[in-house]
């Protein structure tokens, strides 16, 4: 059963030196209980992405096409007091810093207790829903009576998570959720948000940079570049038989222990996505590039089953 499903999406932003095309015709479906990882570098067009779903995409940006379907609704066709009762409620948003979420200057249970009022939770019922999502989290019950300033970094995360599930979204978007954070406490808030996943049936959106976190815990992941879907497959398709120039450059990027060869990064930068290059958007990166990718984009195809890449030479190369 899907829960999202988000058709032919395009999101520019109308900046003074020139209009950025961030999200270029991007369709995917999410299933219930689905994590799907979205995975490219900086500038890639993730958050952008993210922020569309809960049709949030910050000025100068623009949802210039598309369909964003939760649960059979499309979400850029209703009237922004409906679609403030449903962020939060049906899908939320967890942030890199928490502080994004968090006023520092108010204690946990006010602020976790005016966002569940806002939402139509009974004010006599806050306190019993706020202790009960902290305690979901592995945070103590003091917590509540904290400032957000005088939590760890992790903790506060936790915070924010506890607000993100409180009102038992269908769909939670991570955008970055343990880069702020060091490695130990990284493990254990994906853990939390895997355990999440499993216990309330929310379907997961994780933005990373990491293409190894993407393997290691989603379903399905979705590598982006310069706006467009490289390459997108159920997670095991992915890595047993990545397709994209793109896909294998970002894996022979990432660090491995116990290997003796160092790993090589990409050369050359991004593209100004205020000037994309013509063709396939990759081109001017790509070790096989021909005349063909110079001049012509290539379609977002299915190589097999469930497994889609944009890229002309999909399957000769790699
Ligand atoms: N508020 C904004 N105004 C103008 N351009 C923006 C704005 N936000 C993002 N962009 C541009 O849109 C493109 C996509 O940016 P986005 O932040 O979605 O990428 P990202 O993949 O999330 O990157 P990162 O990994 O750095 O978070 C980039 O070219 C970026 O410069
Ligand atoms: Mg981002």
């Amino acid at each position: 059963m899907e829960v999202l499903i988000v058709n032919d999406l395009w999101v520019k932003y109308y900046t003074m030196s020139g209009v950025v095309e961030a999200v270029s015709g991007v369709s995917f479906r999410l299933r219930e209980k689905e994590m799907l990882a979205i995975v490219g570098e900086s500038g890639s067009g993730k958050s952008t992405l993210g922020f569309s779903i809960l049709n949030m995409v910050p000025k100068p940006g623009k949802i210039v096409n598309g369909q964003i379907l939760l649960e059979g609704t499309d979400i850029l066709k209703l009237h922004p007091h409906e679609i403030r009762k449903i962020r939060g409620s049906k899908i939320s948003m967890i942030f890199q810093d928490p502080f994004t979420t968090l006023d520092p200057l108010r204690k946990i249970v006010d602020q976790f207790g005016e966002f569940l009022v806002e939402h139509g939770v009974e004010k006599s019922k806050v306190n019993t829903i706020v202790r009960e999502y902290l305690e979901a989290v592995g945070l103590p019950e003091r917590i509540m009576y904290s400032y957000p300033h005088q939590l760890s970094g992790g903790q506060k995360q936790r915070v924010s998570i506890a607000m993100a599930i409180a009102l038992n979204p269908r769909v939670v978007v991570a955008d970055e959720p343990t880069t702020a954070l060091d490695v130990v406490v990284q493990k254990q808030i994906m853990d939390l948000i895997d355990a999440i996943k499993e216990k309330y049936g929310t379907s997961i959106i994780l933005i990373t940079h990491d293409l190894a976190l993407a393997l290691e815990r989603a379903n399905s992941v979705m590598v982006m570049y310069g706006g467009y879907i490289m390459e997108y497959a159920d997670k095991t398709e992915l890595y047993d038989n990545m397709k994209h120039p793109y896909t294998k450059a970002l894996f022979e990027a990432l660090p491995r222990v116990m290997c003796k060869t160092l790993p090589k990064s990409l050369p050359g930068n991004p593209p100004d996505l205020r000037r994309p290059p013509p063709g396939c958007i990759f081109h001017p990166r790509c070790e096989f590039a021909t005349e063909k990718c110079r001049i012509e984009k290539p379609r977002l195809r299915e190589v097999s089953k469930n497994h889609l890449v944009a890229c002309h030479y999909a399957g000769e190369i790699l």
